[in-house]
């Protein structure tokens, strides 16, 4: 795969306004569990989703990403299903889901729903039933192997959270392997039965009336049948936390027959109309396979990786050259973006020191709805919220708790949405919470960012409507602009004969930066509310960043 950093080519100059519903849409991601509690009990529900909707709608946002709320053991927060057609008593019911998607519908905004094909809870029916013996309609469900002579697991692959990716079980006298928990036990999805059951899920949930699909982990779906072992990979020791990492993990996951599947899925889901699908990729060939995954039109319409939730800090080339890989060429797929997320540290508190979060809030919001592709934005994004502090008795996250002291894990990013900063808990239940609130973060309550202040929310309710109403920067192409300044990013979108340029500095220093495009440009939207209609400038304070609109 040729990485390119171009400046004179413009990506995806063949984009159309004539756009399905997802292209170009900003998606609103919530995290059930910590957005709103309407019942008292700690955890935030579907009833606590719905009361806080106009919430969202008031945001701009086309729709909305539910993290996991189906029956599960709760091991992995949810990502551990052990019923896909369930709701798990803890979020509500059924009847409240139909209600969340029709009220959500109401308000014009689309409901996304997260799916883990690649594993269950060992507490799914599946799994109980394929663990019963070598020889049951589901007993090739999962993926098991016979220890080696000396009772070893059958290789050497090992698992994201840590440890063997293998754990033994009595009955069989067979391994399991497990990507993740050892409680979510890795599906067999080449298995054309699993394939099928997958597809009659994704036909309930359509019937239910949802919008889309995000597909966990899903280059995680299939192993190799050879049960090859992984070699070492070349990552120095001291970067890295896991025996995961210490692999090139090409025999337990990625394998070549995935996009085979991802075909029969959007054959399914053609016959419902526009049902928008998004793959979650995880790893290092993650471009590869994001690419993969959405090439042409018979696969998924789009997928994200990790490439800004962690890694170095937001960069003008480290934009140029992720960007820089959707070119627009024919039958590419179209690309989504997230800064945050439930599995990532905040992203002003990664990239940014605690005194530049006003503005760096602000810059990244702007960067992220204007590059080219969907813009996940995470709960409590809106508000510029820092990485919640979670003391180690109250970590909850398995992955933390296994790699502590080295990752502080995902807990974090978890924290309870703050809604009132007077009200106990921040205003996110009338209980205890089950993970607690971070004061920090009370103190950027929505209640505490109304609209006629100048904050966050209001901040990003501007940018997103600007969002909305310009076609460049929803769909248009995408040209990179020399700026010879490591600190200064500057790209062009256009679409027909709209030009939009976006510039920024991810400095904490003033730059400058003049273009050489003529005249006739205006300022249209800036990270300090820079009046409409200002001529550009040239100096660019620490974390500044403005489009600009190119008038006759
Ligand atoms: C990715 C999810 O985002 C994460 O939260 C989960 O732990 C893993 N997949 C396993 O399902």
């Amino acid at each position: 795969m040729n990485i390119v950093t171009p400046s004179e080519i413009e990506l995806g100059h063949k984009s159309s306004d004539k756009a399905p519903w997802w292209k170009g849409a900003v998606i609103y991601h919530i995290y059930p569990r910590s957005f709103y509690d309407s019942n008292g009990d700690g955890i935030g529900d579907l009833r606590g989703c719905i009361e806080k909707l106009d919430h969202i709608a008031s945001l701009g946002v086309d729709a909305i990403w539910l993290s996991p709320f189906f029956k599960s053991p709760q091991a992995d927060y949810g990502y551990d299903i052990s019923d896909y057609k369930e709701i798990d008593p803890t979020f509500g019911t059924l009847d409240d889901f139909d209600d969340l998607v029709e009220q959500a519908h109401s308000r014009g905004l689309k409901i996304i729903i997260d799916q883990v094909y690649a594993h269950t809870s060992d507490q799914h029916a599946w799994f109980e039933e394929s663990r019963q013996s070598r020889k049951n309609v589901k007993s090739d469900w999962y993926v098991w192997a016979d220890p080696k002579i000396d009772g070893m697991p059958p290789n050497n692959w090992q698992s994201v959270f840590g440890g063997p990716a293998w754990e033994w079980d009595a009955r069989r006298q067979q391994y399991f392997m497990h990507n993740f928990l050892k409680e979510q036990p890795q599906l067999n999805v080449h298995n054309l039965d699993v394939q099928n059951a997958i597809l009659e899920i994704m036909r309930f949930w359509i019937d239910r009336g949802v919008d889309g699909f995000r597909m966990d982990a899903i280059n995680f779906a299939m192993h190799n049948r050879a049960m090859t072992d992984n070699p070492p990979s070349n990552l120095e020791r001291s970067r890295v936390t896991r025996p995961f990492d210490m692999q090139k993990r090409i025999h337990n996951q990625s394998q070549p027959e995935i996009p085979l599947f991802m075909e029969r899925i959007r054959k399914e889901l053609d016959k419902h109309g526009e049902i928008f699908t998004v793959a979650e990729i995880g790893g290092d060939e993650a471009l590869s396979e994001m690419r993969d995954y959405t090439y042409g039109d018979k696969r998924l319409n789009s997928a994200y990786s990790f490439d800004f939730l962690d890694g170095p800090p937001v960069s003008a080339d480290k934009v140029r050259g992720t960007l820089g890989n959707w070119i627009g060429e024919d039958g590419e797929g179209w690309p989504s973006w997230a800064f945050e997320n439930h599995d990532a540290p905040r992203a002003v508190s990664r990239w940014a020191k605690p005194e530049n979060r006003w503005f760096a809030a602000r810059n990244y919001m702007m960067l992220l709805l204007s590059l080219r592709g969907n813009a996940f934005i995470y709960q409590g994004e809106e508000l510029g919220l820092p990485q919640g502090e979670v003391a180690f008795e109250h970590l909850k996250d398995p992955e933390a708790i296994a790699n502590w002291p080295r990752t502080l894990g995902r807990d974090g990013a978890r924290v309870p949405m703050p809604w009132n900063k007077n009200a106990d808990h921040a205003g996110f239940t009338t209980g205890t919470p089950w993970i607690p609130v971070d004061p920090k973060q009370a103190e950027l309550a929505v209640d505490t960012q109304t609209d006629d202040i100048p904050c966050m929310l209001r901040f990003t309710k501007y940018a997103m409507g600007v969002r909305k109403r310009t076609l460049a920067l929803r769909l248009g192409s995408m040209t990179f602009m020399d700026t010879h300044n490591s600190s200064v990013l500057a790209f062009m979108r256009r679409h027909d004969e709209e030009h939009i340029m976006c510039v920024y500095n991810f400095s904490d220093k003033h730059s400058k930066w003049n273009h050489h495009l003529g005249k006739g440009w205006k300022v249209m939207f800036s990270h300090d509310g820079m009046s409409d209609g200002w001529e550009v400038p040239h100096d660019l304070p620490a974390y500044s960043a403005y489009w600009a609109k190119l008038t006759k």
